[in-house]
């Protein structure tokens, strides 16, 4: 069974989605319902009316109030309810959870665990997603597979090769060795891989136009639980940064991931692709949307492969894992000690 790091935060949605419409989303197996009041604040309440359970995501705003769609509780964006139906007296275990949120870099982070513990300046950054001097394409698949599996996909890049041949994977990706490193401490996996005189796949030959063999850098770090980062850059063959480090003779491209354990079994899977060419070409833009997101679905239909393979296995099956790895082990060791410890200190607050 997984067990999920309570106390940290999570991208439950973009700041797009989340409007006047109330929004369903299950974070850490909590049901969520999510809306923006009339003065443009995110609000995450639990979406489960304390009377009768009816989902409050399937109820109506009256301004910043909800009311539920079955008898009618109507509750504040703090949670605490405001009226009931039939009587004056509001009992006072009429409250829904409401969860800390932050609204930050496009994302809409929230926080399920020990409220005391939310502190906004620990979320991980990713500035280029809402920087004007970049151009960002995103989406969000849903996955039905455990959001370890992405991790281990993502922190192991050698996959593209194989399985995303055509856009992104060439041979020189798997053939590379990588180097890795991993602060423990602070929660974050660093895995390198830098190509020389590459094949340059479709995915960047199209979007910057270069012909020929490239160098091609591939940069990741894994903030766990959520936020995965890979820089990448790609230059014609033999075009290096300039010694005061200025890299205007490469293209960089961020390609970012937030991994949201919905239940057990499913994941919300976030993707981004910011870019610092071609800003204000739109054939560029949907060329880079259309190919990310058929990537991103290669992933999934595998992944969800893997995750009814899993649920068929004897207990007790024993992975063979190599140098590629390394990564992906590292992210786990992190994973475990972080659901760990707070496993403790919830047993420990219980007492
Ligand atoms: S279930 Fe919400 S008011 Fe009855
Ligand atoms: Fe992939």
């Amino acid at each position: 069974m997984t067990s999920f790091a309570r106390n940290q935060w999570y991208v439950a949605a973009y700041g797009r989605e989340v409007g006047r419409d109330l929004l369903a989303r299950t974070v850490l197996g909590e049901p969520l319902v999510l809306y923006r009041t009339e003065a443009g604040e995110v609000v995450a309440l639990a979406d489960r009316c304390v009377h009768r359970r009816f989902p409050l995501s399937e109820s109506r705003l009256d301004g910043d109030r909800i009311v539920c769609g079955y008898h009618g509780f109507t509750y504040a964006p703090d949670g605490g309810c405001v009226y009931v139906p039939g009587q004056q007296r509001i009992p006072r275990t009429a409250r829904v959870a409401s969860y800390p949120v932050v609204e930050q870099d496009s994302f809409v982070w929230v926080w399920i665990g020990d409220q005391g513990l939310a502190d906004a300046a620990a979320i991980p950054r990713a500035p280029w997603l809402a920087d004007p001097e970049w151009t960002t394409v995103s989406g969000m698949e849903p996955l039905d597979a455990r959001y370890g599996l992405l991790v281990d996909n993502l922190l192991d890049l050698s996959h593209e090769t194989y399985l995303h041949g055509g856009y992104i994977g060439t041979p020189e990706v798997a053939e590379t060795p990588i180097t890795t490193e991993a602060d423990e401490e602070a929660g974050i996996v660093r895995v390198s891989r830098h190509m020389h005189g590459a094949e340059c796949p479709p995915f960047y030959a199209k979007s910057t136009g270069i012909e020929g063999r490239i160098d091609r850098w591939q940069d990741i770090e894994y903030h766990a639980p959520c936020l995965y980062l890979l820089h990448s850059r790609i230059a014609p063959e033999g075009v290096a940064p300039g010694p005061d480090g200025d890299d205007g003779g490469a293209f960089h491209v961020e390609i970012v991931y937030a991994i949201t354990p919905s239940t057990e079994n499913t994941t919300y899977d976030f993707w981004a692709v910011a870019r610092d060419f071609a800003r204000d070409d739109e054939d560029v833009s949907s060329f880079l949307h259309d190919s990310n997101r058929a990537v991103i679905m290669q992933d999934v239909e595998a992944l969800n492969v893997l995750e009814k393979v899993i649920a068929t296995e004897p207990d007790g099956y024993q992975e063979l894992s190599i140098n590629i790895d390394t990564g992906g082990l590292a992210a786990r060791r992190i994973l475990a000690r972080l659901a760990a410890g707070e496993q403790v200190r919830a047993g420990a607050d219980a007492r």
